[in-house]
């Protein structure tokens, strides 16, 4: 059987999710915590990731589950009650962020890194659930276009600050013809800061596959994009 061909409505989000969360846990293995700069950058994005991640859960609470239950009763039930987990994970990391944030010492910076990294490694096992059992249910019962529709009122609910921190995840974390996709798909009027922000995060040479695939010189105005 082939998978390959069905709408995944996972698969970019956990993408985005995958690269955020490693490079949150990178960085707060490298900190400097004698630079105030550098730690209290770290703990940013920490809790930028945190916030992602609570975002992402309700997304998927919200839109994904009702729809799996709604044609295959009980299919979503591990998976909630791991967010709930997850939920008191994200709270207890907040707490161990400030914690940090106050008192800056070695200790509590490692043990902040390793609790990270597992909550990471938690969340890579239980998206990979999502992308096998609960697509596998998706796809028995609804079509793409049912699908796209769930993705769609999922789409309508995130606010631009939201959007704008998934697109500065999304971009790095895809290959060329996905980034390609997602700047094609994109309204007319909400092209350019998307092409701005590509090329701030984009090396030259896959900021020039991008550039071919949209069609358009990789000089040219990103004001006039
Ligand atoms: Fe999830």
């Amino acid at each position: 059987m082939s998978t390959t061909t069905r709408f995944d409505i996972y698969a970019p989000i956990h993408k985005a999710l995958r690269l955020f969360m490693t490079d949150t846990l990178h960085g707060l293995g490298r900190l400097d915590l004698d630079d105030t700069q550098d730690r209290e950058a770290g703990l940013a994005q920490l809790e930028a990731l945190l916030d992602a991640a609570n975002f992402h859960l309700q997304h998927e609470n919200d839109h994904i589950h009702p729809a799996i239950e709604a044609r295959h009763s009980g299919a979503s039930g591990r998976i909630a009650a791991e967010h709930r987990e997850h939920l008191d994970a994200i709270a207890m990391l907040r707490a161990q962020a400030a914690a940090l944030r106050a008192q800056p010492e070695a200790a509590t910076a490692h043990r902040l890194y390793r609790q990270l990294a597992a909550f990471i490694a938690e969340n890579f096992e239980h998206m990979d659930v999502e992308e096998t059992r609960h697509n596998q249910a998706l796809w028995a019962t609804y079509s793409d276009a049912e699908l796209q529709a769930i993705e769609g009122r999922i789409l309508a609910s995130i606010g631009p600050q939201e959007m704008s921190q998934w697109l500065r995840w999304m971009l790095p974390a895809f290959n060329p013809k996905q980034r390609a996709q997602l700047i094609a798909g994109l309204p007319p009027e909400a092209r350019a800061p998307v092409l701005a922000l590509a090329r701030s995060q984009l090396d030259d040479a896959a900021w020039a596959k991008l550039c071919g695939a949209l069609d358009r010189a990789p000089e040219a105005s990103l004001v006039a994009a």
